[in-house]
């Protein structure tokens, strides 16, 4: 994909178990995704980014993988994959597909192999160690999905590393026959038609190779594994080397899954000579949470922390190009997130669209966002099934939290938020499958689905067609590609608003972030609305009513 294309297109991501069902069995699956093409071309989505479909035992909805380059059974065959390719491709839309490079399933044929035997040939391509000598692990590292980050393995009476889920092995980038396993299987992919590749969790592929344990950080006498695992020393030569080996070419997009970068070296990871065409940055999404990232100590946030590392981000990245989201499989729904309690309808998502759309990067909507879905909150745990929600329970049962406590916590932040099944009509399931669904559907689908919003008036559907259309019009398109970034009102807590320069062209951004009703003065004499969730408002107003926003600008367009 050329730098013209992808820095005007508009990515849609497809979590595919949750997106639609075409056999029956309650999982969502290729034939399913090709059915729907044309609703995301009428949508005007250019890419799309398709989360996991390889085999795998789903300890993590795919992204514990037990063959690269094999189509899971419930998700359909490599026939189905040509086919979606080619249907895709043949719309004019691309397909983006996950890589995830740091572990495997402990189900993938290598690790199978490597922990068979201490001489096993692949025995290095994953890391392995023995115990502290007290019959406890190598060090106290904790995995992001709770418990030690050690795995015992009686076949060999050694351990092995996991940053996830036990089921998740991390590979060891340090062995050279692994990493061009791992090239050759990315040039396969390419040369079968996909246009680029979403990088799972690439900053954790580099270890502290004395793995060292650290000062505790909580009462399970554990540290997080970011401490020896997430973006260390000497991980950049591993990326450079993904980057000529792996992509070879300019012309694959990427876009990495890159926590932990710091500020001032995003440059190296997506500058000219970058190692990624974009990445995701989390501050704006992570808002809520402590350094801990326990849920139960979920923090209060205000609307400065939600735009701040945004516009931080959108100053750094004058020259770079961003990855804009509000919403991924990993999230909350933003609805749900951002949008205070009985105010969680059109008008407040609206906004919510317009806020990141007219910034500088790249915007990715996730399955569902375009028609305003929302949280989910099953009454019981056991309906749960995100393995980091079930571990984050237990942390809060452990650390004195009531089963109702706990339980609304995991409301809040569970990842199920965002996986539960696509509503598309208000038909049984909300029409995403005959069967019984692998996660339950949510209970408001008979009013918040594809059809019912597609035939409302002003529909949260079409704001997003227009609003993409917007982007694209070719008087428009130079200044969110080039245009300069200027926040507005910084320091106030209740708006967020910008304004996009290029040449003598500007559009001007202002919403209402909060349920309250806020005084404003613009500036924007001469200026046209361009569109508005509140009718009344032009450049004379003074006020913002809750989660208002508008659009000014000096170029002529017809909304
Ligand atoms: C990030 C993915 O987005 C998440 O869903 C997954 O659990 C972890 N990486 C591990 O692959």
């Amino acid at each position: 994909m050329k730098e013209s294309e992808w820095k005007n297109a508009v990515v849609y991501q497809i979590y595919p178990k949750s997106f639609n069902d075409t056999n029956g069995d309650g999982i969502g699956d290729l034939p399913g995704i090709i059915a729907k093409l044309d609703y995301l071309k009428d949508l005007g989505i250019d890419i799309i980014w398709l989360s996991p479909f390889f085999p795998s035992p789903m300890a993590d909805n795919g992204y514990d993988i037990s063959d690269y380059q094999g189509i899971e059974p419930s998700f359909g065959t490599m026939e189905d994959m040509d086919r979606l390719l080619f249907e895709a491709y043949r719309r004019d839309i691309r397909i983006v597909i996950d890589l995830v490079l740091n572990h495997t399933s402990d189900e993938h044929d290598w690790f199978k192999e490597s922990s068979a035997s201490l001489d096993n040939p692949k025995r290095d391509w994953y890391i392995w160690r023995s115990g502290d000598g007290n019959g406890g692990p190598p060090n106290n590292w904790r995995s992001n999905f709770g418990g030690s980050a050690w795995e015992w393995d009686e076949r060999t009476n050694q351990y092995y590393l996991h940053v996830f889920d036990k089921k998740q092995p991390d590979l060891n980038w340090e062995n050279k026959d692994m990493r061009k396993a791992i090239y050759q299987m990315i040039h396969w992919w390419m040369k079968k038609g996909v246009a680029g590749f979403r990088v799972d969790a690439i900053t954790y592929i580099k270890k502290n190779k004395e793995f060292p344990s650290f000062e505790a950080d909580g009462s399970d006498g554990m540290v997080t594994i970011d401490k020896g695992s997430l973006n260390q020393p000497g991980i950049k030569k591993h990326l450079q080397e993904l980057k000529e080996k792996g992509f070879r070419h300019d012309e694959v997009f990427t876009v990495a899954e890159a926590p932990g970068v710091p500020a001032d070296e995003i440059e190296d990871y997506i500058g000219e000579h970058g190692f990624f065409t974009m990445l995701f940055e989390f501050d704006h999404v992570d808002l809520d949470l402590t350094a801990s990232a326990k849920w139960y100590e979920m923090k209060e946030w205000t609307v400065h922390d939600f735009k701040k590392p945004l516009f931080d981000s959108q100053r750094r990245l004058q020259e770079g190009w961003s990855a804009l989201y509000i919403e991924n499989h990993d999230q909350p729904r933003s609805l749900s997130r951002f949008i205070h309690e009985g105010f969680r309808h059109t008008h407040s998502a609206q906004m919510l669209a317009a806020v990141y759309f007219l910034m500088k990067g790249t915007p990715y909507i996730y399955q569902g966002q375009e028609i305003g879905m929302t949280n989910v909150e099953y009454p019981d745990i056991s309906s749960y099934n995100d393995a980091v929600s079930r571990h984050q329970y237990d942390y809060a049962l452990a650390n004195g939290c009531s089963e109702e406590e706990a339980l609304a916590f995991i409301w809040k932040r569970s990842r199920d938020n965002t996986r539960t099944p696509m509503q598309w009509d208000d038909s049984q399931q909300g029409g995403f499958t005959e069967g019984s669904p692998w996660l339950e559907t949510n209970s408001n689908y008979p009013e918040v689905n594809v059809k019912t919003v597609k035939a409302a008036s002003n529909s949260l559907y079409t704001f997003y067609q227009k609003l993409i259309a917007f982007r694209k019009h070719t008087a428009v398109a130079p200044i969110i590609e080039k245009g300069a970034f200027q926040a507005l009102f910084e320091e106030d807590d209740h708006i967020v608003a910008y304004k996009r320069t290029y040449e003598n062209q500007e559009i001007t951004l202002y919403a209402n972030f909060t349920a309250e009703r806020v005084p404003v003065s613009f500036n924007e004499e001469n200026r046209q609305v361009i569109v508005s969730n509140n009718d009344g408002l032009g450049p004379d107003s003074l006020w913002l009513e809750p989660y208002d926003f508008v659009i000014f600008s000096n170029v002529h367009y017809e909304w």
